[in-house]
């Protein structure tokens, strides 16, 4: 999604913005653009390039002031025209906007009615027109009649150029933070663009505004009053975001899966206790009838592993399902079920949506969310936070590994407090987990086997991962993997179901990757190679248990742990696999095309 960066202090505006937007890289955009106030004008550098291009054609950093954006586009092809920030017909106001106005087109006439005229495509330029329209000498005022008048997500940084001395902000179910310094103030769509600067936060919510001054903030609610808002400290540094001298922040994050399962692990477990500070009494837990997983893309795979553990320990159904058709179908919910929500950013729109249609509901729900003081952290009384810290890579990989040991904790802590599975069969269970860590160091370890097999594959137009049971939800992850990054496309297929018809594609010269992590599976699993090589296709197989049956091509052997925590090992060589043909393909790892780190429109 679209990306804003805003400054006022002392240092060179263009510098602060050309940073933070190189921090928000990641989160993919196809033209960029900044904004600075110098001699009561304002100073406006745009391109359909990245953002060195943008760099190379600044004039000079002479400015205090000003606001960035990388945007991902919307509404209009990515052309100068369209790029941000947008300015007004007067050229008073400029505008950088992150979110969609869903009412555009009638405001546009509106607008055009009054003889304002547009040069873009995009519904963000009728903003600094409706703020010019309805200006009578009060900025702020007008921002708030305004944003009154739009309908939709928004996430603004505002400039008067007459006004040298200030930057307004404000949103609506898209994400802006407020940025404290020493003597300079900034507003960001997330701490990576100005973690650099400062490590203090204030939180904007919906329909408040911000009005930045470069020795202070004051923020006003929805009626223009005033209120004192305490800014916060972030454990986040600089270097966190940094790729510490890793090719790409993909390997980085691969790598730091060890860390990330230890500190989450770390974060929830003293002792031998289960510690989840969770607003759900004994009784809620033991009334609990269903269990709905909410979730996107990979986050929706760790929710099917969760589905797998909380099943078999605490024998309650799960139903999981893609946020984006929860929203619509018009869920079947009782009182007694509990809705889990998954999220990395905490900023997916669809995401968010299922939230308030469960909230409308009354149905209890928790959230597991890895950045703090995102949309869905501020939504969910009752977050369980993964510490995989800032995940860069578009494609999410230390993330979902973290996603999966929150689940796999939360199945063992329901089984126990339910007593629904033998209390030593969980101690042990919870004392394999807090060390799996080390077994995915020796995953990690093998990394030359994950590149020879990738160079194996790279040249391929389709590429198969099949399982049975849990196994086939890994298959899932790892094909979106390599499909998100290498642009091959890839299929995940349930193992048993290859001979009711997709075994029809099975030739010479299709690679297939098989898991196998569960023992009771394993002579179904040989079976179904053998049909898959009796096509003639090819077999990775990827597995921690015992196979003498020589009948693959290749084989990644896994560490033994228990079938349960499998996932969390199975999938580190499906992450590095799909890293490493994205390499060979010489694709851009961090930011594949057409893709957004946190997807905050529907
Ligand atoms: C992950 O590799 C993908 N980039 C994408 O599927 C992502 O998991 C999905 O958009 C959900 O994002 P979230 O976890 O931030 O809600």
């Amino acid at each position: 999604m679209c990306g804003i960066v805003g400054y006022i202090g002392s240092k060179s505006a263009e510098n602060v913005l050309i940073s933070g937007l190189r921090r928000l890289e990641y989160r993919g955009y196809d033209s960029c653009g900044i904004a600075t106030i110098h001699d009561g004008k304002f100073a406006v550098s745009k391109t359909t390039k990245r953002i060195d291009d943008l760099e190379s054609n600044l004039k000079e950093d002479v400015s205090t002031i000003g606001i960035g954006h990388t945007r991902w586009a919307t509404h209009g092809a990515a052309t100068i025209a369209n790029a941000h920030p947008h300015v007004s017909n007067s050229e008073k106001f400029i505008v950088v906007h992150n979110g969609i106005i869903e009412n555009y087109v009638a405001l546009k006439e509106l607008l055009k009615e009054k003889g304002f005229q547009f040069y873009s495509d995009t519904d963000t330029e009728v903003i600094p027109n409706l703020i010019e329209m309805n200006y009578d000498g009060d900025l702020l005022k007008a921002v708030k009649k305004t944003t009154d008048m739009l309908e939709g997500s928004f996430a603004l940084g505002i400039l008067d150029k007459d006004d040298s001395s200030t930057l307004v902000a404000t949103r609506r179910n898209s994400p802006l933070i407020i940025g404290v310094g020493e003597g300079e103030n900034f507003i960001a769509s997330d701490f990576s663009a100005i973690v650099k600067y400062t490590n203090q936060i204030d939180i904007l919510e919906n329909d408040q505004f911000a009005v930045l001054k470069k020795d202070e903030v004051d923020f006003y609610d929805n009626d223009l009053k005033e209120y004192h808002l305490e800014s916060q400290r972030v454990d986040i540094s600089d270097e966190d975001i940094e790729k510490n001298g890793y090719s790409h922040y993909m390997l980085k994050e691969i790598h730091e899966n060890t860390s990330t399962i230890k500190n989450t692990l770390d974060h929830y477990i003293s002792g031998d206790q289960i510690c989840f500070d969770l607003q759900l009494s004994e009784e809620e837990l033991e009334n609990i009838q269903q269990i709905h997983i909410v979730a996107c893309g990979t986050a929706t795979h760790a929710g099917l592993n969760g589905k797998n553990i909380i099943e078999k320990l605490a024998r309650i159904p799960v139903n999981v399902v893609a946020a984006s058709e929860f929203r619509y179908q018009n869920p079947i919910l009782s009182p007694n079920d509990l809705v889990i929500f998954i999220s990395q950013s905490g900023e997916t729109a669809d995401t968010i949506a299922s939230i308030e249609l469960v909230k409308e509901r009354g149905v209890k729900f928790l959230s597991i969310v890895n950045v703090p003081n995102s949309t869905i952290d501020r939504m969910s009384e009752n977050v369980l936070f993964t510490k995989a810290g800032p995940e860069i890579a578009v494609a999410s990989t230390k993330a979902y590994v973290a996603q999966v040991c929150v689940l796999d904790l939360f199945a063992i802590f329901l089984a126990d407090k339910l007593h629904r599975a033998d209390r030593r069969f969980l101690q042990e269970l919870l004392d394999e987990l807090k060390n799996i860590h080390t077994k995915v160091e020796m995953v990690l370890e093998e990394d030359d086997q994950y590149l020879a097999y990738a160079k194996k594959i790279v040249g391929d137009k389709d590429i198969f991962y099949l399982g049975r049971g849990v196994d086939y939800y890994t298959a899932q992850e790892g094909s979106l993997k390599l499909k998100e990054i290498s642009y091959i496309h890839s299929e995940a297929m349930q193992l048993g179901e290859l001979k009711h018809g997709s075994i029809a594609l099975m030739e010479k010269g299709i690679h297939t990757i098989v898991l196998c992590t569960e023992e009771s599976l394993v002579g179904k699993v040989i079976s179904n190679i053998k049909e898959i090589k009796a096509r003639d296709a090819e077999v990775l197989l990827v597995s921690n248990l015992n196979i003498t049956e020589e009948v693959y091509d290749d084989m990644i052997h896994l560490p033994a742990v228990n079938e349960l925590l499998s996932p969390i090992v199975a999938v580190i060589p499906l992450q590095l696999i799909a890293y490493h043909v994205a390499v060979l393909k010489n694709l851009d790892v961090d930011k594949p095309r057409n893709l957004a780190k946190s997807v905050t429109v529907e």
